[in-house]
């Protein structure tokens, strides 16, 4: 069998991804409130479509630079040089995508050769595992359930010495699915062990700039030359809708990446690529009042889910809380489907995050503050019903 009919079949025998399938088999019973999308509630800010709609209407509508224009590039350089201290060359080091998930496949493609393995530290986003398999590589999850979610250079260290093979470590922060976010220490401990064991490092940000009570910190600091950025407009600016991506990368990395991206999509449709430099620029601090409304609901779930004795990680980032399911499931498959069935919420199970995530479930609070509070009463009515509590005597 050639390597293309090998890739072919690991495609056709990939199991779908977790997060959508899950959603679409519970999204027509009655009256359910959905806290199972990563999409802000948010309209795209009006400053933003404003720029979207006038390059329309200048007939900005043509191809660009497949890279993205030049000036798209360099407000995206500048957002993330003012913001997080990581600086990159406009000409050669940035390539715009669409959204950052083409920039998922761009990459695997352009760095993994056939049966390269790559570390996932799960509970992990779903897609990096089918874009690796896609691109012929091979997943090695390292299953951070018992280590507060959390990649220490310890871990990091062990795994090396059990997959001397592997070669890349992707590394999402702050995380979808726990909000756990790394600082400057901990992102320096970890580059120390990437550099000593020649690793490459992919740092998807696109969570970057919703952090709470911490500012966001990127190992492109520490190790430039061997990691890998991506950031984007979908969660900051509420724009998932335009699909707009980012990476930044070396030069030597990059040149391989950008030809992916021109065979694969060629460029970023040309009055995206506008309004993404009105984010970038008029918009730069536009996620503020977003982002203190996510907080409150935050707090809201997180006191909810204590009231009813369920334990989660607080996160730092992002809009997701992570919770164990109760102790009366044995997976979160199975608790999932009977909270949406029985209590008509929609939550996402764990091990559609990878080994680290089963007995956990997702909850996303980009949803109205009253459609939380509802679900949260649901919630608790759900866990405090007979079944429930027999279940958890073992009955
Ligand atoms: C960690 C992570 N990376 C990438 C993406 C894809 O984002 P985009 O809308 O830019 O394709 C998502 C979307 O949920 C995500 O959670």
């Amino acid at each position: 069998m050639n390597q293309n009919s090998i890739i072919r079949d690991v495609i056709l025998s990939m199991p779908p991804e977790g997060i959508s399938t899950f959603s679409k088999q519970i999204e027509d019973i009655p009256g359910m409130i959905k806290l199972t999308v990563g999409e802000p509630d948010f309209d795209t800010p009006e400053h933003i479509k404003t720029a979207g709609i006038e390059a329309i209407q200048n007939n900005n509508t043509h191809y660009t630079d497949p890279l993205g224009s030049l000036a798209v590039r360099q407000a995206a350089a500048d957002f993330v040089a003012k913001k997080y201290g990581i600086h990159y060359d406009a000409k050669t080091e940035v390539v715009t995508t669409i959204g950052v998930s083409e920039a998922i496949l761009d990459v695997f493609l352009s760095l993994l050769e056939p049966g390269d393995e790559v570390f996932l530290p799960s509970p992990v986003f779903p897609v990096y595992q089918g874009t690796i398999q896609m691109a012929g590589g091979k997943v090695d999850y390292i299953n951070l359930a018992n280590d507060n979610f959390k990649l220490t250079p310890e871990r990091l260290r062990q795994e090396i010495k059990e997959h001397p093979k592997a070669k890349t470590l992707l590394l999402t922060t702050p995380s979808n699915p726990t909000g756990v976010s790394y600082d400057d220490e901990e992102l320096k401990a970890l580059a120390d062990v990437a550099r000593e064991f020649d690793l490459t490092v992919i740092s998807d940000e696109i969570y970057g700039e919703i952090t709470y009570d911490k500012v966001h910190s990127s190992i492109a600091k520490f190790i430039p030359e061997r990691t890998i950025v991506f950031s984007g407009l979908s969660k900051s600016h509420a724009m998932t809708g335009w699909r707009f991506g980012v990476v930044f990368a070396p030069k030597a990395l990059m040149d391989g990446i950008a030809k992916v991206h021109v065979f694969n999509s060629y460029d970023v449709s040309s009055f995206v690529q506008e309004a993404a430099i009105e984010a970038f620029t008029v918009g730069m601090d536009d996620v503020e009042p977003m982002k203190k409304i996510y907080r409150e609901r935050r707090d809201l779930v997180l006191d909810a889910l204590k009231n009813a004795g369920i334990e989660a990680v607080t996160p730092e980032g992002a809009f997701y809380i992570f919770a164990k399911i109760p102790d009366s499931y044995e997976t979160s498959l199975e608790f999932c489907t009977d909270l949406a069935e029985q209590a008509h919420v929609g939550v996402v199970p764990g091990d559609a995050f990878g080994p680290g995530g089963e007995g956990y479930f997702r909850i996303s609070y980009v949803t109205s503050t009253a459609n939380l509070q509802e679900a949260m009463n649901r919630l608790t009515d759900f866990l405090a019903a007979d079944d429930v509590a027999l279940k958890s005597q073992g009955a």
